[in-house]
């Protein structure tokens, strides 16, 4: 089966998995501090802190910015449901904002114009797919409005913007991203100070942690404000070291490929909406592709082209059911329709996209796709 995401991990990672296992300290401790080190490197930021999850950095990032209870954030409902958990864990009330356009699936300037209030208090970019949208409107936007300016990067590691929007950014380093460390994620902030209150809060906000003791003089230590076990461990940040390294070389492959898919889902799919396809048009523009969607044809029975993709071999995804249309969601904060992300996710598919991959799947992709539309074309269509 090709697979929509695929994770790389050989031999190295076995061997620096044996490594911490022989070196008798598993649990957050030197390589996690490299790694962080490396991470912020390649982000153009100073420093980071690693945690165990982007959900667990999202919920880090809106704590130590002081959000909190009676709080609004602006949030797009076509995200991962981590990108509106965060904002319930730290006490405050997302807002979803409806996307730009079917072929730009992005969080809409305009509509998160309209959704301000006197409580609004920060908003949460996510760069789907990896695109990273916008930059300097949306610090306009945020300046302006005296908001915090978040970005949920869980797809753009290595995206060259990625990180720089405004008060910090969170990663993923889920299994399908990028880059990963099985389950993982990094807090990037542009304050000293949030960052280092952020990085006692991932360790129950103690003023010491368990190596740092060790490897000290400090014998105790003491609690100073409310804290959560986010900790990286040591396995991780091994694999996450070696990834990195990777990255770039990686990210350059999925350019290469989501290229491949747009000059052959154009030419031989041209009934298919390609989000982003203005974008590649840009020969600078900066991503890191981390997913390939398309936009069917109005009325096409999505699950016959699912079908015929997977008898084919080929798995297919969607990115993403509405948050907003989710029942805990829908029951405890309803809101109202948001009729381009809507639209835009009855008719999305993810189609695989890995560095694994080679130009005959995308071509096999192409030609079986194009096949499946022919087969679910409209009723209309064919009389
Ligand atoms: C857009 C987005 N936000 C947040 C997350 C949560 O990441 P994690 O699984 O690392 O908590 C994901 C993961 O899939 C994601 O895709």
């Amino acid at each position: 089966m090709l697979m929509v995401a695929e994770p790389i991990l050989g031999e190295e990672e076995k061997a620096a998995l044996s490594e911490v296992i022989d070196s008798g300290w598993i649990t957050m401790g030197d390589r996690v501090r490299s790694f962080e080190c490396a991470f912020a490197e390649q982000h153009n930021a100073s420093d980071c802190v690693a945690v165990n999850s982007c959900t667990a950095a999202l919920h880090l990032i809106l704590e130590g910015l002081g959000v909190g209870r009676g709080d609004e954030v602006l949030v797009p409902s076509l995200s991962f449901v981590a990108t509106a958990n965060s904002v319930l864990y730290a006490g405050a009330k997302p807002v979803f904002v409806d996307i730009e356009a079917l072929d730009l699936p992005v969080m809409s300037l305009s509509d998160a114009a309209a959704k301000c209030t006197a409580r609004t208090k920060a908003v949460i970019l996510m760069h789907y797919a990896g695109y990273t949208v916008d930059r300097s409107a949306w610090r306009d936007f945020a300046t302006s409005r005296g908001l915090l300016l978040i970005e949920d990067a869980a797809h753009a590691a290595g995206a060259e913007q990625a990180g720089t929007f405004g008060d910090a950014a969170a990663f993923s380093f889920y299994g399908n991203k990028n880059m990963t460390t099985a389950e993982g994620g990094v807090v990037l902030a542009s304050n000293d100070e949030v960052l280092d209150k952020i990085r006692q809060m991932r360790g129950h906000g103690m003023t010491s942690g368990t190596f740092q003791r060790r490897s000290s003089r400090i014998s105790t230590y003491d609690v100073t404000m409310l804290g959560y076990n986010y900790r990286m461990d040591e396995l991780r940040a091994a694999i996450g070291l070696l990834q990195l390294k990777r990255l770039n070389e990686w990210n350059a492959k999925r350019r290469h490929l989501t290229q491949s898919y747009m000059r052959s889902l154009g030419a031989q799919c041209p009934d298919l909406c390609l989000p982003f396809a203005a974008w590649h048009k840009s020969s600078n523009h900066v991503a890191s592709h981390h997913i390939m969607p398309v936009v069917l044809p109005e009325n096409v029975d999505r699950q016959r082209i699912v079908d015929e993709l997977r008898d084919a071999e080929i798995q297919t995804t969607i990115h993403y059911p509405p948050i907003h249309e989710t029942s805990y969601y829908r029951e405890n904060f309803p809101c109202a329709p948001l009729p381009l992300t809507e639209q835009f996710a009855q008719r999305e598919l993810t189609l695989p996209l890995h560095p694994r991959m080679e130009e005959h799947h995308v071509e096999k992709v192409t030609a079986v796709m194009a096949k499946a539309l022919d087969h679910a074309a409209p009723v209309e269509a064919l009389s």
